[in-house]
């Protein structure tokens, strides 16, 4: 036995080694190279007719390679079982990971941010109140008494002892004047609901109220207010119109209309034929409500205005089903990153 037939061995046993891929072909691989009849086994029973010297060498080198071989084996052997592991639990380790999807901000939320973020820059405040009301916070104090036919406009969900789900944020102008001494802005975000079910109209939906308080405070000042809200949320040149309206507790009051994004202001289906979508209601702070929180009309003036986000929302995104907001699809949802 020379020491080259033991380098031909060797080359031979981690070359076969590699191939190894379950079980049965690395108990063949054990019998062949390390069983009684094996090829080391076998090397092993020639050494003792060996001269003194060569024994102790090749003998050194074949132990050494015998108790590597063992130490791969069972190596191996674990890693086989492992494997077999994954495939029993339907794991297949070498499949790229999936990417965890990240989460987005609904898109009314979205808005929301956009249109608190626009009026902060204009030095309003951002307050947020109750959704279930009292009559006087929704009605009386905003001098829409119990007669008045404005309280059959927002056909109202009642509950228990004649409280009621807010119809309007408007509630949120006395609790901000009662909780604040004049001057004041705030604007104030919230969930709002009406009996009203429609491609146009969900029960809840989303407004944001604003209100400004001062010594010196104009329609004029409404009006440019309001245009530079609408020319921050649609674009530069986004046109608007006032047009007069009626609110119980604004005196003048208006409403605001952009000139509709689809069709430019030609008439298309969306603004019905008109060229133009109503987006707010707004006007100056009728006296009777100054009355009721108790500030002096002689020294204070004020604005207040009241939007709808998803008409905001729908008209800014293209939507023309108000339900899509609450549905939940997620390709709906995911498109809004
Ligand atoms: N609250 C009114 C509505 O919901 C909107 C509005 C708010 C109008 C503030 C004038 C002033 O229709």
């Amino acid at each position: 036995m020379y020491f080259s037939e033991i380098e031909k061995l060797r080359r031979e046993i981690w070359e076969s080694f590699e191939k190894i891929e379950d079980l049965s072909q690395l108990e063949n691989f054990r019998i062949k190279y390390l069983g009684k009849k094996g090829k080391i086994t076998f090397f092993l029973k020639l050494l003792k007719d060996l001269p003194l010297e060569e024994k102790k060498y090749l003998g050194k080198e074949l132990n050494e390679l015998k108790e590597l071989l063992e130490e791969r084996l069972k190596e191996k052997e674990r890693e086989i079982l492992f494997k077999e592991e994954d495939k029993d639990l339907g794991l297949d380790l070498t499949l790229p990971g999936r990417s965890p999807s990240i989460g987005t901000l609904h898109p009314l939320t979205q808005v929301i941010d956009e249109l608190c973020e626009i009026f902060s820059k204009l030095g309003f405040e951002i307050v947020t109140g109750p959704e279930i009301e009292t009559e006087y916070y929704n009605f009386t104090a905003l001098n829409i008494p119990e007669w008045h036919p404005a309280r059959d406009m927002q056909a109202t969900f009642y509950l228990k002892n004649r409280a009621l789900l807010r119809t309007h944020t408007s509630p949120m102008q006395i609790r901000a004047m009662l909780e604040r001494i004049p001057p004041l802005r705030i604007v104030a975000p919230g969930k709002v609901y009406r009996c009203d079910a429609d491609i146009r109209h969900s029960p809840m939906f989303h407004q944001i109220e604003g209100l400004m308080v001062d010594k010196e405070v104009s329609f004029s000042d409404l009006k440019g207010v309001l245009t530079y809200f609408a020319k921050e949320i649609f674009g530069e040149k986004t046109k608007v119109r006032f047009r007069p309206s009626y609110f119980p507790f604004t005196e003048p009051s208006l409403e605001m209309d952009i000139e509709c994004v689809i069709c430019k202001g030609k008439g298309c289906k969306v603004c019905g034929e008109t060229g133009w979508l109503e987006i707010l209601g707004a006007g100056m702070v009728h006296p009777e409500v100054f009355r009721v929180v108790n500030y002096d009309i002689e020294i204070w003036q004020g604005f207040a205005f009241g939007l709808g986000i998803e008409r905001i929302a729908m008209i800014k995104y293209g939507i023309d089903d108000i339900r899509m907001f609450f549905e939940n699809h997620l390709l709906f949802l995911q498109s809004f990153k």
